[in-house]
């Protein structure tokens, strides 16, 4: 699908209505609604001329509540849009992920991370094998092993019981679980502590050791293909480290489990074959917190917090299915998204959670966004006539007020926001959560409205600062208003999200689980780490050669 394009886009070039020479193409019917109704459209005007707009244009599934009437939408705009659903095959495509065809297809993979919490005995099948007995044995040895480790069973080589658990992994075999031990810190065993390390800076495994005790650490290496070198790279450093206290290697298999689809090079590496975690290809890794890839996160939170997790993510796995698109919380976040990246030409999204626990929030979107959806070649491999993937970005409110929120409001750019917010706190507060929300609450009434030159002028601002303290308003905003920040409320979150993912990249038809992209770099990067460490620079362009004999000389 191709959509008209305003001036820092693409140009569009196949509104072919060849077979339907009378009916304008649905992107032409948005084309012509953005031109005449929104693009100079003001939300002032917009909540004049429907007053009801803030109680009408939202949505609720299952506690979950999303105020979408801040943006710039007349009461007219998603229904105009469903027909791109239409175009795309929006329903074709969700029921071929949900019954495991190969929508991955550059990679021949299903795309089944819906599997991961399906509670039901319906079957999910993959090249004609039914998935879900898998999904369900592996939950339980994870379940088995993380009760070991709780309830002090599972010994260190002296004896000792686990009182820290290193996650190792990088990209999505360690964002997403170290995001959710934040959220969810509250609900975690206060004597098992867990620590994340991914960079290859040895920095990080060093800081990360430095604090803690061989007999008393475990290791969770979690690596999908078992070939990158960050993660074996800390790994090796992590063993070298164990065996630096240990009476024998044996202690390795006490100290390290690992969780990955290639057994082969886990168990070379020298860990016990019954302490690998299995995964599969049909999880991608961005979207892989709910298989064993969350197994750190199952030690600290436990087996049932990490299964209301499960819930809440099956509950909007089943809305996202079966809900009708126009109350559709996924399907709408996806069309708001073509709406500013493709219409009014918005390059970010930017995401406010209004939870300090949700601090690393934003960077795990942006890998499950930017990986997925920062693409230009289509499914059939033709390049994209448009943009595609947004810049996502953003920092937990309030810290944002008070680092970028300035150019938000006042810089002219076109900035769409989420801002997500908990009813309850997350910890009792007296009164404080409500300072929190009174914040999130102001910055989207102010980023929508903003203040006139009448208004400041009848509120006493003197004439030579009206300018500079003129507020145009006029940014949209979606408000995510969910009960409390709890494992199910944080499943629902996550799983709303990675929808709200895939549905973009149906309506730009592309693929959203490759990443080819981030290939050749990894390649050049073992070619010059050879370079580096043989003191013997390679071929390269006058700027790579330059760094690369600074690094190899004195
Ligand atoms: O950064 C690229 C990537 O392939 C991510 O998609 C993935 O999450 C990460 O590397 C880690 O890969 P693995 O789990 O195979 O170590």
């Amino acid at each position: 699908m191709d959509y008209a394009q305003p001036h820092t886009q693409k140009t569009r070039n196949n509104t072919d209505t060849s077979t339907r020479p009378d009916a304008p193409s649905a992107t032409e019917a948005m084309q012509a609604h953005y031109t005449e109704k929104l693009q100079d459209s003001r939300l002032r005007d917009l909540f004049s001329a429907q007053p009801d707009r803030g109680s009408t244009l939202t949505l609720e599934h299952d506690g979950v509540y999303v105020d979408y009437s801040k943006n710039r939408i007349t009461s007219e705009t998603l229904s105009i849009m469903q027909d791109l659903l239409a175009e795309c095959d929006m329903r074709g495509a969700i029921d071929a992920m949900f019954s495991g065809v190969k929508i991955n297809t550059t990679e021949n993979r299903s795309v089944l991370h819906v599997a991961l919490r399906n509670p039901s005995d319906s079957h999910v099948t993959v090249d004609g094998e039914d998935v879900m007995p898998v999904v369900k044995k592996v939950l339980q040895q994870m379940t088995n092993f993380a009760r070991t480790i709780r309830d002090g069973s599972w010994t260190g080589y002296d004896g000792a019981a686990i009182t820290d658990v290193v996650h190792i992994g990088i990209g999505g075999s360690e964002i997403g679980p170290h995001m959710a031990d934040e959220a969810l810190a509250q609900y975690a065993d206060t004597s098992i502590r867990a620590h994340f390390v991914s960079n290859v800076d040895p920095a990080d495994m060093q800081t990360t050791l430095a604090h803690l005790k061989p007999s008393s650490t475990l290791f969770v290496v979690v690596s999908k293909s078992f070939t990158t070198i960050e993660t074996l790279t800390n790994a090796q450093a992590a063993r070298t480290w164990l065996l630096d206290s240990a009476p024998d290697e044996r202690a390795v298999a006490r100290h390290f489990v690992a969780v990955s689809t290639n057994t082969d090079a886990v168990s070379e590496f020298g860990i016990d074959p019954a302490n690998i975690f299995e995964m599969w290809d049909w999880v991608g890794g961005r979207y892989s917190l709910m298989s064993s890839v969350g197994l750190t996160l199952m030690v600290v939170i436990g087996p049932a917090h990490f299964g209301s997790m499960l819930d809440g993510a099956h509950s909007m796995d089943e809305h996202f299915r079966t809900a009708p698109f126009e109350q559709n919380i996924p399907i709408t976040l996806a069309l708001l998204s073509v709406l500013y990246n493709n219409y009014f030409g918005a390059e970010t999204e930017l995401v406010l959670p209004y939870s300090s626990q949700l601090g690393r929030f934003t960077t795990y979107l942006q890998q499950a966004n930017m990986e997925s959806n920062g693409k230009s070649v289509r499914v059939d491999g033709s390049p994209t006539q448009t943009a595609t993937g947004p810049i996502v970005w953003g920092t937990p409110g309030t810290d944002a007020q008070h680092t970028f929120m300035q150019h938000v409001h006042q810089s002219g750019r076109l900035i769409p926001t989420d801002i997500i917010l908990f009813k309850r706190p997350y910890v009792d507060s007296g009164d404080q959560h409500n300072l929190l929300l009174s914040n999130a609450l102001a910055q989207a009434e102010a980023l929508a409205f903003g203040t006139t030159d009448t208004e400041l002028r009848e509120g006493g601002v003197p004439e030579e600062l009206v300018a500079h303290k003129r507020m145009p308003g006029n940014q949209p905003s979606t408000t995510l208003l969910l009960p409390k920040l709890t494992p199910y409320t944080f499943g629902q979150l996550i799983a709303l999200y990675e929808h709200k993912i895939y549905a973009q990249g149906v309506l730009w038809g592309i693929n959203s689980f490759d990443q080819w992209g981030v290939q050749l770099g990894k390649t050049m990067a073992t070619t010059i780490a050879a370079e580096i460490s043989s003191n013997t620079p390679g071929t390269h362009d006058s700027s790579t050669s330059t760094l690369v004999s600074k690094l190899t000389t004195e």
